[in-house]
């Protein structure tokens, strides 16, 4: 192999979850609150705009609070490590991957501190409230602003990217995600289709945890620093031979 191993990283919700953000499955999760017809769909905000900006107004209020943990910092550490030879790729909307330090994540389902215009696509970097009155900075309308995640029905970013750095990886791991969602947990059988090696860190088995040849189960703060620390000791071998 030339070069260091490349490595294509997904993660979810669990990752987060030690920073004391709420994941979405886990019995007290979000979706145990709120239901997802309402405030993640195109008709929920077609339906009720309001309810819908409260919903991530609420989430960005508490994203504000939190801080990253040792697993989105022992990433980083690892893509400083291997620059584009890792592929990190996230379902979250929060931004604790990039305020631990890492550079190209790639959120298949948008994020929750920008917002896009539904009358001119305009997108914003939006850490606060935002409502039906709040106007667009390019078009000036109001009316038409929303948060720039991905809601159930619409489509995933960055899917090419993704297959194309599968198909091209040594390596897939998945962290902290329940593998309830596709297209997101049908990216482990491209990885076995094709012959990668499969990780899973997660704190219980996932729905595809059968997929992984290697499942650890813990918290990401523990499991995360020490399987990144393991292959940073691969790295050091391979830097010597
Ligand atoms: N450490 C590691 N894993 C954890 C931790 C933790 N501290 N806490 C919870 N988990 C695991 C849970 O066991 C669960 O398998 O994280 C997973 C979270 O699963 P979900 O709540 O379903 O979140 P996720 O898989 O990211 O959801 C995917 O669904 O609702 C949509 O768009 C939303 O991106 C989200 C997508």
């Amino acid at each position: 192999m030339t070069g260091p191993p490349r490595i294509v990283v997904l993660t979810g919700a669990g990752i987060s979850a030690d920073s004391g953000l709420s994941t979405f499955r886990d019995p007290d999760g979000i979706w145990s609150r709120v239901d997802w017809r309402e405030v993640a769909t195109p008709e929920g905000f077609a339906a009720d705009p309001a309810l819908v900006h409260s919903f991530y107004n609420e989430r960005r209020a508490a994203l504000a609070s939190v801080e990253p943990n040792a697993a989105h910092y022992a990433l980083a550490r690892l893509e400083a490590r291997l620059g584009e030879a890792l592929t990190l790729v996230t379902q979250n909307v929060d931004d604790l991957h990039e305020r631990a330090g890492a550079i190209r994540v790639l959120h298949m389902h948008g994020e929750l501190k920008k917002a896009r215009c539904g009358i001119c696509s305009a997108v914003h970097p939006w850490a606060g409230y935002l409502s039906l009155e709040t106007r667009c900075a390019d078009c000036k309308a109001a009316g038409g602003m929303r948060p720039d995640v991905v809601w159930f029905g619409e489509a995933p970013r960055f899917l090419d990217e993704i297959a194309g750095a599968i198909a091209d990886a040594h390596h897939f791991i998945s962290i902290g995600t329940s593998g309830s969602v596709y297209p997101a947990a049908g990216f482990v059988a491209h990885a076995r289709a094709i012959g990668l090696p499969c990780t899973e860190l997660n704190l219980e088995p996932s729905e595809n945890a059968m997929a992984f040849q290697d499942r650890r189960y813990g918290r990401a703060a523990e499991t995360v620093p020490l399987w990144v620390a393991e292959m940073e000791r691969v790295l050091g071998r391979q830097r010597t031979n």
